[in-house]
This record gives structure tokens, sequence and C-alpha cells, in this order.
């Protein structure tokens, strides 16, 4: 397979590009640059002056979009972790933008390549790093984190029923010998749960996969750091739409865009100045899922949840 032939079925594309609302001589950014799906859609839409700066800590999502995007002069790719947006884009000379997309997670192509550790259907090495140039990897999650660390990660980010059973298990099999690989992993998974939980849908050692890569590549974290840039990065009229995939990335979007969006003035004071001062508006009060049809083709559109914000002033120009 060539790199640039991965393969990625980009989440809510439409809706997501249309909330956006591409101006043609804007500048915007695609934090999550992937497969380059909503990428590619963002150039469609852009002209002569418009150009788009992506963003992926994975050097396989760069080296593939340097291919792709080639004949498009309007395009650059920045390898680096969202949650350093500011400082990347002031080595440029950019402090403005008109519009960000984040299409969270982990890509098709992360999960299919066995090497990367990702999936509990591949045999490979413990990994899951995005950005393979980190140290901390699932291997040390699994292999050294205490009990009381295991269970945290396993319960908060994995929401995983059993997490108590799982982590005994993964405590008893590493101090006979270290587990170095997914299989290794799933094995004491599956052996530490009772029957009656295996035999239900669903693979067992999804929630656990889920928390432990949540925790090497700190999501959570750089969600957090990221929006909060994003947000300063908007000039008026500039939007942010998020694609989230776990309820807790959801949640953590969600009341963001609130804490932007509501007063922060006592009651009382707004309602003698008549005055909010508020910068930015949801886009759509209610979070916009996926279609039928959309769900009837791409299995990972599932879990899927999308939100936008608009900036409608900056403070800081009207001063
Ligand atoms: C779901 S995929 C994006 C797919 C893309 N929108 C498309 O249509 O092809 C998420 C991508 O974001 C990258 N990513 C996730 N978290 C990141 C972060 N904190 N900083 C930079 N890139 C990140 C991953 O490496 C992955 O390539």
């Amino acid at each position: 397979m060539k790199s640039n032939e991965l393969f990625h079925i980009s989440v809510l594309l439409d809706k997501s590009i249309e909330l956006l609302n591409i101006k043609e001589d804007g500048l915007y950014l695609d934090m999550t640059l992937g497969a380059g799906g909503h990428s590619q859609a963002i150039l469609d839409k852009l002209g002569n002056k418009g150009s788009l700066i992506a963003f992926d800590q994975d050097m396989l999502a760069i080296n593939n979009a340097k291919e792709r995007f080639k004949d498009y002069p309007n395009f650059r790719a920045i390898h680096s972790n969202f949650s350093n947006v500011e400082n990347k884009l002031a080595e440029l000379g950019i402090n403005r933008v008109d519009g960000i997309i984040y299409d969270l997670g982990v890509s098709s192509m992360q999960l299919d390549i066995a090497e990367r550790g990702f999936s509990y259907n591949h045999d490979a090495l413990l990994d899951m790093r995005m950005n393979q140039e980190q140290t901390l990897s699932a291997y040390e999650v699994v292999n050294e984190y205490c009990k009381k660390d295991l269970l945290y990660i396993l319960r908060k980010y994995g929401e995983e029923g059993h997490a108590s059973l799982i982590v005994k298990g993964i405590i008893k099999a590493r101090n006979k010998q270290a587990i170095k690989t997914t299989y290794e992993l799933v094995d004491i998974i599956k052996q530490s749960l009772p029957q009656k939980v295996l035999k239900k849908k669903g693979h067992p050692a999804k929630l656990t996969f889920q928390a432990i890569r949540m925790e090497v590549n700190q999501e959570l974290v750089v969600i957090e750091q990221s929006l909060h840039q994003a947000l300063r990065l908007l000039n008026v009229n500039g939007r942010i739409v998020v694609i989230s995939f776990h309820s807790l990335e959801d949640r953590l979007v969600k009341n963001i865009f609130k804490e932007y969006t509501t007063s922060q003035l006592p009651k009382e004071l707004v309602d003698v100045r008549g005055l909010e001062n508020i910068e930015y508006q949801l886009i759509n009060k209610k979070v916009i899922l996926p279609n039928e049809k959309e769900l009837l083709h791409n299995n990972r559109a599932h879990s899927s949840k999308l939100r936008g914000i608009k900036r409608i002033i900056r403070g800081d120009e009207n001063e």
C-alpha cells in the first residue's frame, strides 16, 4: 500500500464543513489532519487567497498529506500536538484565523497498522503513541503504573465496569513477567473476566484499550489546552467545530463552549447594565449527531458528536 492510499472515512464530513461556513479567502486550521478528508473538503472551498494549515502529531499523517496535497500551494502541514497551536502559528507570524476544525481520536489508518499497537485485533508490541517521538507508551502504562492509577484510568477513560478484575489480572501477570504485546494484554483481560461478561456483545478488551490510549496520548488534557488557544485565535465571525467520539471529550467541549458563551458577570449586573460582553455564540444549541445513512456506512460514526462555536466580537478590538 502506498502511503497516499491510506484509508479513513471522515465522520460528519458535510455537516462539519457546512458549520465552518468557509470564506474563500480565509485562513483555516485543521487540527487533526489524519488521512486528510476534512482538509481536502476545506481546500475544495478555498480560492487562491484562502489557505489551510493542518496539524498532526503523527508523522504518518504529515507525510501522507505532503504527497496528497503537493499541488496545493495554499496548504501547509505542521508536525505538532495541537496543544502547541498558538506557539506554532506565532512562529509563522499568525495570530488570527477564520475557522478551526477538530476531528478527535485516532484514525483508521493508525488502528489498521498493526505495529502501532493501538488495536486489540492485531498482535503487536504495546505502543499506542500517536506521536512516535514521545517516550510514554502503552508498555509503561501497563507495566509500570501503580494499581491505583491503572484503576483510575480504566474507570475514568474506559468507563470499564470490570476495572478492578482487569487490573488485578494485569498486576498478577506482570509480577511474573512484563506484558509486551497487545495479544498478551487481550488474553489477560479475557482470563480476568467471568464467562457471562465475555459472552456479552463487543470485544472484552475494547474499553481497556481505549482507556490506555487516552492516557498514553493525554487526550483530554490536550483538548482543553488547545481549545482555549483556538478560541483566542478566532477572528470575528470565525468558527470552531469539534467532532468527538467519547462522552468525556464531548462533555469537556460542551463545558468549555458554555463557559465562553455565558456571561461571567453576576445576573443582577447584566440586568442593570444590559451588557454581557459575551464574545462567542453557540452555532447550534443542540449537539449534532450523524444521520442513519452515515451510521449505516461508517462504523466509526456511531459515537460521534459535533458542536460548534462562533466569535461575534473581539473584546480586545473594542477597547
Ligand atoms: C480521527 S483522525 C482525523 C481524520 C481526518 N479528519 C480525516 O478526515 O482524514 C485524528 C487525527 O488527529 C491526530 N491527533 C489526535 N490528537 C492530536 C493532537 N493532540 N495533536 C495533533 N494531532 C492529533 C491523530 O494522530 C489522527 O491522525
